[in-house]
């Protein structure tokens, strides 16, 4: 973003009295929405003081009090930035806050959306429909429709080896809201989270009353010799593909963890946001088949279907089934029943499978097309975490300050957000975070090109 937007941003706050106060105020509501993204560096303070007509102790007073409260990162030599914040306020507001758009988007998260099998899926809304009585039409069973709790139940012991009940099921609205289930069911206390992870998530955690706290993750995955020493005594992983990182948990610290979770009482929360994506082999089985009185398991249809159908599941250890239950009633009396009829006709009539086995060849194309590319015109760059998921991750040589090329990028039109900007503490390298799923291979050629010309 230039120095104009920023200007044009805070412009209006200068106009009336206690100018300093207001100015700071609308920078901090700018970055607790998401109109500054970020890494956005911003004006030096000698600059922006010009700009607005402040005195030039103002802006530095401001900045520095943004920086205490953790809005920014003040860095000699590279100054000052807008820092990651774990604020949820940017996504209640996705909808209606103006966002950039990108020629090359590039974020992780998406899957082809274009794919998204809307002939199959009209069909399955028509049929679960027709088959559903009038009384089907009142108010829904608040843990789940009883037939999609069924073919998930089958599903999972299928493709997840997962053995469950369907009564063992909660559906939920997305990965999201089981993670808020799980934590309006817990007393307030620390939770574990991956360092890095996704922001969103440990915002989300906050917000209803836990406190993360991170604990760094390798090459095999969380570090589960931290996490002991910690006083923490659950735990959030996303053990089949770790995210950002895209590594699986080492069988190891999958036994340790395991271990760590039976010998001290502990829970493991397990998000299985997109085990089903993998290109070499099959996944390996989700880790509450082996103690599910110490796992609370998530999963959901966004990565798979699309994130809109906000469809997703948990499957709390049975001592908390009956809270969360509650706590779900609570919320909202169930989520709505017509949607989730059709994902359960779906899965029976072969339709999820199907359109899984279609898009894994997909994304493997486009995976394969962007690690080329990048061989090809960014050598130096390596790519890690490429044999799962709808992204990877390019480690990028030590040294590279990722925040500065997130916004040379960002000024060619290319969305790719640093790895340092998933990080609770100091990032263990820098890198780039490269969501693949959402375009074709030329695009993502064309992609690679632009980067490389940026840089
Ligand atoms: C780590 C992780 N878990 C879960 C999800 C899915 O969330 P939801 O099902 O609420 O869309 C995402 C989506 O971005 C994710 O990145």
């Amino acid at each position: 973003m230039d120095v104009e937007t920023i200007r044009e941003l805070l412009l209006p706050a200068t106009t009336g009295g206690r100018r300093g106060r207001a100015v700071e105020a609308a920078l901090r509501d700018a970055i607790r929405t998401g109109r500054l993204t970020v890494g956005t560096r911003l004006p030096s303070s000698r600059d922006l003081a010009r700009q607005l007509g402040l005195a030039r102790g103002t802006v530095t007073a401001l900045y520095e009090q943004l920086t205490a409260e953790g809005y920014l990162l003040s860095k000699h030599g590279s100054g000052t930035r807008v820092a990651p914040i774990d604020d949820p306020a940017p996504d209640r507001r996705i909808s209606t806050a103006k966002s950039p758009t990108w020629e090359f988007d590039l974020r992780p998260g998406l899957p082809a959306l274009s794919a998204f099998p809307r002939a199959e899926w009209l069909a399955a809304e028509r049929e679960s429909l027709n088959a559903t009585p009038d009384l089907g039409l009142g108010y829904p069973d608040p843990t789940g429709h009883p037939a999609l709790r069924a073919e998930l139940a089958a599903y999972l012991g299928r493709v997840r080896a997962l053995p469950t009940s369907p009564d063992d099921i909660v559906v939920t609205s997305g990965a999201a809201e089981a993670l808020s289930l799980m934590a309006d069911t817990l007393p307030e206390q620390t939770i574990a989270v991956e360092d890095p992870s996704h922001h969103g998530q440990a915002a989300l955690l906050r917000d209803h009353g836990l406190a993360p706290a991170g604990i760094p993750v390798d090459d095999k995955g969380i570090d589960v010799e931290k996490l002991s020493t910690s006083d923490c005594s659950i735990v959030l992983v996303t053990a089949a593909h770790q995210f950002p990182l895209g590594v699986a948990l080492h069988p190891e610290r999958r036994r340790m963890l395991l271990s760590w979770a039976v010998e001290t009482g502990g829970l493991i929360v397990e998000d299985d946001y997109d085990a089903e994506h993998r290109y070499d082999r099959p996944a390996l089985g989700a880790m509450r088949a082996l103690a599910p009185d110490h796992v609370a398991y998530i999963g959901s249809v966004s990565k798979v279907l699309a994130p809109a159908l906000r469809i997703g599941w948990l499957i709390p250890p049975p001592r908390l089934r009956e809270a969360v239950a509650r706590v779900k009633e609570m919320h909202d009396l169930g989520c709505p029943p017509l949607p989730q009829a059709a994902l359960a006709h779906l899965i029976a009539t072969g339709g999820y499978d199907r359109h899984l086995r279609r898009t894994r060849r997909l994304y493997r194309a486009r995976r394969d097309a962007l690690i080329e590319a990048l061989a090809e015109r960014l050598p130096q760059w390596q790519p890690v975490g490429i044999a799962a998921g709808l992204h990877l991750v390019v480690r990028l040589p030590d040294g590279t300050d990722d925040l500065q090329l997130q916004e040379n990028l960002a000024a060619a039109s290319v969305y790719a957000p640093a790895l340092s900007t998933y990080s609770h503490a100091a990032p263990r390298y820098p890198g780039l975070v490269l969501g693949y799923a959402a375009l074709p291979p030329d695009r993502l050629r064309a992609a690679v090109e632009r980067i490389a010309s940026a840089c």
